[in-house]
């Protein structure tokens, strides 16, 4: 049975966050990446015996939130060409030490015990960033990494925002800037969204380009949407957890959207911010595209 629990452990003195504020949060957020500290060590909700608990309920209730794969991966191996293993998560997590697997319990906040810790740690983000973030958010959610000695997480940009703490185990990220246009292209950007999300691929030439962040347990680290990124494990099992919220405005990713299809046209389109005015256009041109997909997935077409 899971340990009753409070977001903020009991272990840590009255008043305490659960992430340390600095003034980062206020100058960086969603621009750069930054790293900060974090009191989650010795949570008992990321003990293993209890994310084993969690994989298995997960796979039972929401087998759609779960997904693991274990073999050796290389840095720029694609998502759907990545082996996947003959056994279940949990046994994944039992061979944790020596199977090379990457487990993933996505949507872990619908377990209340971690939906209190996302709770907690969007308040104390919206008070560091000083921003609305119940307004500008559309999904939030806790994700739970469990991860192999070893193993590599594959480069790729993500759609959400985030903060990655680690728990348990130790790591490199390696963080690019999304505006530097030798790493990530405008054309990779655009596939990203319309059609491909392994489009953006790694160069090993520009490594030196990343920020790379040493993970440690109580270090965090944030992730703008789209920084390109990727992970390299240390000798031991490493257990981190993502803080992930997706924006309510779809205005840059419809504008990649277009200019997709534009350049598939044969023409030279505008990256987006580049011109406020034809952003507008844009993106009122776009809508009929956007309607389109919705429908095709049996959605309203505004949805
Ligand atoms: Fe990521």
């Amino acid at each position: 049975m899971a340990t009753a629990l409070r977001a903020v452990p009991e272990s840590l003195a009255p008043g305490s966050k659960l992430i340390e504020q600095n003034e980062e949060f206020r100058t960086k957020f969603d621009k750069y990446s930054f790293a900060f500290r974090h009191n989650l060590v010795g949570h008992p909700v990321f003990e293993l015996g209890r994310l084993m608990e969690l994989a298995q309920e997960t796979q039972s209730t929401r087998p759609a939130d779960l997904y693991y794969d274990a073999g050796t991966i290389d840095v720029n191996q694609r998502w759907d060409k990545t082996p996947r293993p003959e056994f279940s998560a949990r046994d994944a997590i039992q061979r944790i030490e020596h199977c090379g697997a990457w487990i993933v319990l996505k949507r872990a906040d619908k377990n209340p015990e971690y939906g209190m810790v996302l709770k907690e740690c969007m308040a104390e983000l919206q008070e560091f960033t000083g921003l609305n973030l119940d307004r500008v958010m559309k999904i939030q959610e806790v994700i739970l990494f469990v991860t192999s000695p070893k193993r590599v997480t594959t480069y790729h940009i993500d759609r959400e925002c985030s903060l990655l703490l680690q728990i348990q185990g130790d790591k490199h990220i390696s963080i690019f800037d999304r505006n530097d246009r030798e790493v990530l292209s405008e054309e990779e950007i655009e596939r990203f969204w319309s059609v491909d999300h392994n489009a953006p691929r790694y160069k090993t030439e520009l490594q030196h380009h990343a920020m790379v962040y040493e993970l440690r347990p109580g270090n965090g680290v944030h992730i703008p949407v789209n920084c390109p990124h990727w992970v390299q494990n240390g000798n031991d099992i490493s257990v981190s957890m993502n803080v992930n919220f997706q924006y309510r405005d779809t205005m840059r990713a419809n504008l990649y959207r277009l200019n997709f299809v534009l350049r598939k046209m044969g023409l030279q389109p505008t990256p987006p911010g580049t011109s406020v005015a034809k952003d507008k256009v844009k993106s009122v041109a776009v809508l009929p595209l956007v309607w389109a997909k919705n429908l095709s997935r049996g959605r309203k077409p505004w949805a």
